[in-house]
């Protein structure tokens, strides 16, 4: 039986202590250190192949670390990865839903998955069908939906066993503006609601905007970690313009636009084996 490793601070979601994450001989994250406080809304800003999808994975328990330790809630991702598993939801970048199945039997599932309460678990199903705005679509299958009801219902899956992390990676990759503003109305509901810690990981520098903190990565480094309004006061002012986040990014990470080091098939590979597990 796996001892249950418990960080002390009661406060803290999730804390990462000196993480890398070798893929051969790239190092997708290079020695990163930072916590979440519970209830915070978090974001990993940075470009392409910074390091933001692999850090995910590792605190989901999806890869395991090269070196370094997490924990979610006090559990060890690697010592308690069970107790891990059940006090997060997930929400990938590229979607994973049964396109066959209803909205209904993709929940349905995702439950049987958790081992939730049979009993209990209809009325919790109905409720997320509600606050994501699909139960009248309940009973379509997910091929006949839009993007952005798509998304919402991967959301709504995420939440039912009632997480107290809700991992987002790139949520709204794809959608069009409307869809995104809903979006982002639909998460601030949730923090709301359901008191959940959320962590997001965006390219788009406005989503950024609306959250407590940012880390904005680059090269499997935290270059910066601070609300948005100090990381504004960071840069100096041009032509007497006030600094905008965008402003903060580009001279925290310059303009080189970046290559991808991994192939295409080196992350089939892996996500394979993840699968298989
Ligand atoms: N399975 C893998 N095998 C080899 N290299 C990988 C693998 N997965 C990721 N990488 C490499 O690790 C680095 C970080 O990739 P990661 O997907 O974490 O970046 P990201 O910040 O999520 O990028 P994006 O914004 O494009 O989603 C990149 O150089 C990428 O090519
Ligand atoms: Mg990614």
């Amino acid at each position: 039986m796996p001892v249950n490793v418990r960080s002390n601070n009661s406060e803290v979601a999730v804390s990462v202590m000196r993480l890398v994450k070798k893929y051969k001989d790239v190092v997708a994250v290079n020695d990163i250190s930072f916590s979440v406080n519970k209830g915070e809304f978090f974001a990993f800003l940075g470009p392409n192949g910074a390091g933001k999808t692999t850090t995910i994975k590792i605190l989901c328990t999806l890869i395991r670390q090269t070196s370094g330790n997490v924990y979610i809630n006090g559990y060890d991702t690697i010592r308690n990865r069970k107790d891990v598993r059940m006090s997060i939801g997930l929400v990938f970048q590229d979607p994973t839903l049964d396109n066959d199945l209803s909205a209904l039997e993709n929940l349905n599932f995702h439950a049987r998955l958790y081992g939730m309460n049979r009993e209990s678990v209809g009325e919790r199903i109905d409720h997320i069908l509600d606050f994501i705005d699909l139960y009248d679509y309940k009973d379509k299958p997910i091929k006949l939906l839009s993007g952005g009801m798509k998304r919402r219902l991967e959301v709504g899956r995420g939440l039912l066993h009632s997480p107290s992390v809700l991992f987002l990676d790139e949520p709204t990759a794809g959608l069009d503006i409307q869809t995104r503003i809903n979006m982002w109305d639909f998460i601030d509901k949730l923090r709301k609601e359901e008191e959940t810690t959320v962590f997001l990981t965006t390219h788009y520098i406005e989503e950024a905007e609306n959250c407590d903190r940012i880390a904005v990565i680059d090269k499997g480094k935290i270059i910066a970690i601070d609300t948005p309004s100090e990381l504004k006061k960071s840069v100096k002012s041009k032509d007497g313009n006030v600094p905008t986040l965008s402003d903060a990014f580009i001279s925290l990470v310059g303009r080189e636009v970046r290559g991808e080091a991994g192939t295409a098939i080196d992350r089939m590979r892996e996500l394979n084996r993840v699968l298989r597990r």
